[in-house]
């Protein structure tokens, strides 16, 4: 099968990978690229889990070929920060008991990065709406938008 040799900035280093026209920015990301933060929910587009951003955009990365991230940006959870140096909207997760099985968290906190790099001071209603596109099956949501509201506070006017 024909391949294309594409490079993609992830997480502030370019990165070059061969891939074919069909294969999706996920599968690339996780078996190419080793960004395994990046989870496989329902590999169609229904629940979230595979978001990362690119080019300042929350997109399911499910849903995006590969190609079309060629010469682009992608951040990823792992871009936001990890264990060493969590990013606020992770320490707020954790201290609004906003994770419990964890599934959806991130999804979440890239759907939440992608909102407060745009908009830092969102309504409760722009926090549903950035995460619309995110299930989770066990907080009730509110947990989750408690500590994405809580960055907004406390991040500068
Ligand atoms: S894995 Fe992409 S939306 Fe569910
Ligand atoms: S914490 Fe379990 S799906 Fe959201």
């Amino acid at each position: 099968m024909k391949t294309y040799l594409i490079e993609i900035k992830l997480n502030g280093e370019w990165q070059k990978a061969e891939v074919t026209a069909r294969e999706t920015l996920i599968e690339v990301l996780r078996n190419k690229l080793g960004a395994t933060e990046v989870k496989n929910g329902c590999g169609k587009g229904d629940c979230g889990s595979c978001a990362v951003i690119l080019d300042g955009k929350a997109v399911n990365s499910c849903l995006t070929l590969a190609f079309q991230a060629n010469g682009k940006e992608i951040t990823t959870l792992r871009g936001i920060g990890d264990e060493k140096k969590p990013h606020p909207i992770q320490k707020s997760f954790v201290q609004k008991g906003a994770i419990q099985c964890g599934f959806c968290t991130a999804g979440m906190v890239v759907s939440a990065k992608a909102l407060l790099d745009q908009n830092p001071k969102p309504s409760r209603q722009e926090i549903k709406e950035a995460i619309s596109g995110n299930l989770c099956r066990c907080t009730g949501y509110e947990k989750i938008i408690d500590a994405v509201q809580d960055v907004a506070l406390e991040s500068k006017p």
